[in-house]
């Protein structure tokens, strides 16, 4: 009998929300009465097919405790770095033991709180038999331009932009050395399909929903909830 990889979720939940400038990190924010994270978790969780999902937080984290995954064999805890790709890369030593090198991992920030899980379906259904993998993205729907010091240098073709979103989906071990190397070359890399271009390798697109937000800045959590509250009626 052929081998069938199994699924894995890796979330990165070990920023700071800088940008949000709210007192504690924003995964811990509440959106609906929950925090961030808990709605991205469940969400995640709800998708069958993920055998489990390492969760990497901050060192300093006090606020995980407060969630209600204390006694969920599928949550297992990392501790994150100090860029995202480090968290990321902490999460995957974490699964070392239980994924194999074929095996897919999908990697989705935790401030994207909104993914739902037919994008998760949709993901999986459309790469699993592909060599390499891939990413949800969101092609333009804006005219996009060439900037440098505030004056317009040329016009971008559009239909050769899309918007890159989480998760990601890629095999475990060519994903791990992919992000081992690029944190060894000192190359920063700010989404998993960076990391694999770098190695020559060539992620497949798959579009996902407009409503899968990350939440960045105060203006996105009435957004969120909006989203939120919207897909409870779809
Ligand atoms: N993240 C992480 N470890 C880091 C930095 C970021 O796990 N060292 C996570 C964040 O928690 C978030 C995701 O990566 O879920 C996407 O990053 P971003 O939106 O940039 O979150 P922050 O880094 O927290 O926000 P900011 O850049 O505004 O500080
Ligand atoms: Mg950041």
């Amino acid at each position: 009998m052929s081998y069938q990889p199994a699924f894995w979720g890796v979330v990165p939940a070990a920023g700071v929300g800088k940008r949000m400038g709210a007192d504690i990190p924003k995964q811990y924010l509440p959106v609906l009465g929950k925090p961030v994270l808990q709605h991205t978790l469940e969400r995640l969780l709800s998708v069958d097919a993920l055998s489990a999902v390492a969760v990497a937080l901050g060192r300093e984290d006090g606020f995980w405790p407060d969630l209600p995954f204390a006694d969920n064999t599928r949550i297992l805890l990392a501790e994150g770095g100090k860029e995202r790709a480090d968290s990321v890369l902490s999460a995957l030593n974490r699964l070392a033991g239980l994924a194999r090198s074929d095996d897919w991992v999908l990697v989705h920030d935790a401030a994207r709180l909104c993914v739902t899980r037919s994008d998760v379906l949709k993901l999986i259904e459309q790469l699993q038999h592909d060599p390499v993998g891939g990413i949800l993205a969101l092609p333009s729907s804006d005219t996009l331009k060439g900037v440098a010091e505030g004056i317009i240098v040329d016009t971008v073709d559009r239909n050769h932009v899309w918007r890159a979103l989480t998760p990601q989906m890629f095999r475990y071990g060519a994903l791990k050395q992919a992000l081992a190397e690029a944190a060894e070359l000192g190359l920063k890399v700010t989404d998993e399909a960076s990391a694999m271009e770098l190695k020559g390798h060539t992620p497949r697109i798959v579009e996902g929903r407009p409503d899968n937000i990350k939440i960045t800045r105060p203006e996105d959590l009435p957004l969120a909830t909006f989203y939120l509250e919207q897909q409870c009626y779809a």
